[in-house]
């Protein structure tokens, strides 16, 4: 059985995460059981979540363990199988973690599926038709639920999620307005990606400005916010909101940290009547066939091709999960492995 190179979380940040929170290791792979496969894995996802994970603190899932293999979705080829539902060659993607190999007790609901790489790139199904795409459709569908020609807007727009929720969006004939950091990602947002308009944070990095900017952008105002960074970012879009405006709370990337994120005028929201929800797309798991099949389909038409930053290497993982938490990251922060 093959050498493994994983990466263990072996201490927590205080404050910003640091490359020595992680520990690379090289441990002899087990032998197969019955029931079980062997996965070498193509590309590793790292996503905003990990960095909440890394903290011992109240949240809405258990935290990573001190001393354990980064938990992360991955894809890979099926090596070796004692499973009679999976053959060596198969596409598959799973929750492999932050290492080369898994072997992978294939008959617990949810390890392992099987995909189609067809039409699909294999690294799409951790991206656009995966998680962060489930992310951005339950948001759009199930809390903002557009009509059509409304103004909708998104923060961390040409991000994973970004990319995929003004994909969703255009084909509602909506309106979508993002807000991304530095002139090259608005560019790539309006030019490419399908925005109608695009706001740069870093040239309006205060709440006036970012208001200002979103009145130019959304002169009809704004009916639907995907919520993916917080902070004077929500409170800006608030003020532009319309009467019924709904928000889908995503993310708060900007406050990962620990950094406290307080909103300046909360009444907005009663004022406007709006509603605004959170929400965790795992806890929907119902819904991730129908807004896969979606997805699949607007890859499968062309409308739907998001960048990647792919990172070469496990060894390239730490250094890539701390620059997607700064922005650094060209779309879907991948790290590829074969
Ligand atoms: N609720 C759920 O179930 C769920 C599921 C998946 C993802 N999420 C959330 O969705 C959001 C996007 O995730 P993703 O995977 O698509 O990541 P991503 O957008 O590909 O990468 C993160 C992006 O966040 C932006 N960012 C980071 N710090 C920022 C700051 N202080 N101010 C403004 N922007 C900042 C950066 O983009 P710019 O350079 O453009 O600013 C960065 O590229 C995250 O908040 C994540 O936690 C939630």
């Amino acid at each position: 059985m093959p050498l493994n190179h994983q990466f263990l979380l072996d201490n927590r940040p205080e404050g910003a995460a640091t490359a020595d929170n992680f520990r690379l290791v090289a441990v002899d792979t087990p032998a197969l059981q019955d029931g079980q496969v062997l996965v070498r894995h193509h590309y590793l996802s790292l996503d905003p979540y990990m960095r909440g994970r890394m903290n011992d603190a109240k949240s809405y899932a258990a935290c990573q363990p001190l001393g354990e293999v980064m938990q992360g979705g991955t894809v890979g080829e099926v090596m070796e199988s004692r499973h009679p539902g999976y053959a060596a060659g198969d596409k598959v993607v799973g929750m492999g973690g932050w290492q080369e190999w898994s072997v992978v007790d294939a008959g617990v609901p949810g390890s392992l599926r099987k995909v189609d790489t067809s039409v699909v790139p294999l690294s799409y199904y951790l991206g656009a038709v995966g998680m962060p795409g489930v992310t951005a459709w339950y948001g759009l569908t199930q809390i903002i639920d557009p009509k059509p020609g409304q103004t909708l807007v998104v923060s961390a727009a040409t991000g994973a999620v970004g990319s995929a929720f003004v994909a969703l969006a255009k084909a509602r004939g909506c309106r979508v307005v993002g807000i991304a950091g530095g002139p090259e990602k608005c560019a790539y947002a309006t030019d490419e990606l399908g925005f109608d308009a695009c706001i740069d944070h870093r040239q309006n990095g205060d709440l006036k400005s970012m208001a200002q900017a979103l009145k130019a952008a959304c002169p009809d105002g704004i009916d639907g916010h995907f919520e993916n960074v917080g902070g004077y970012i929500l409170d800006a879009v608030l003020l532009r909101a319309n009467a019924f405006a709904r928000v889908a709370l995503c993310g708060m990337i900007a406050g990962y940290d620990g950094q406290p994120l307080p909103l300046a005028n909360p009444a907005l929201m009663l004022i406007n009547r709006m509603r605004v929800e959170g929400f965790i797309v795992s806890e929907h798991m119902q819904l991730w066939p129908q807004a896969l099949a979606e997805l699949s389909q607007l890859v499968a038409a062309g409308k739907l091709r998001p960048r990647e930053s792919v990172a070469q290497g496990l060894a390239a993982a730490p250094e890539a999960f701390l620059g997607m938490l700064k922005g650094r990251n060209f779309g879907k922060q991948l790290v590829k492995l074969i």
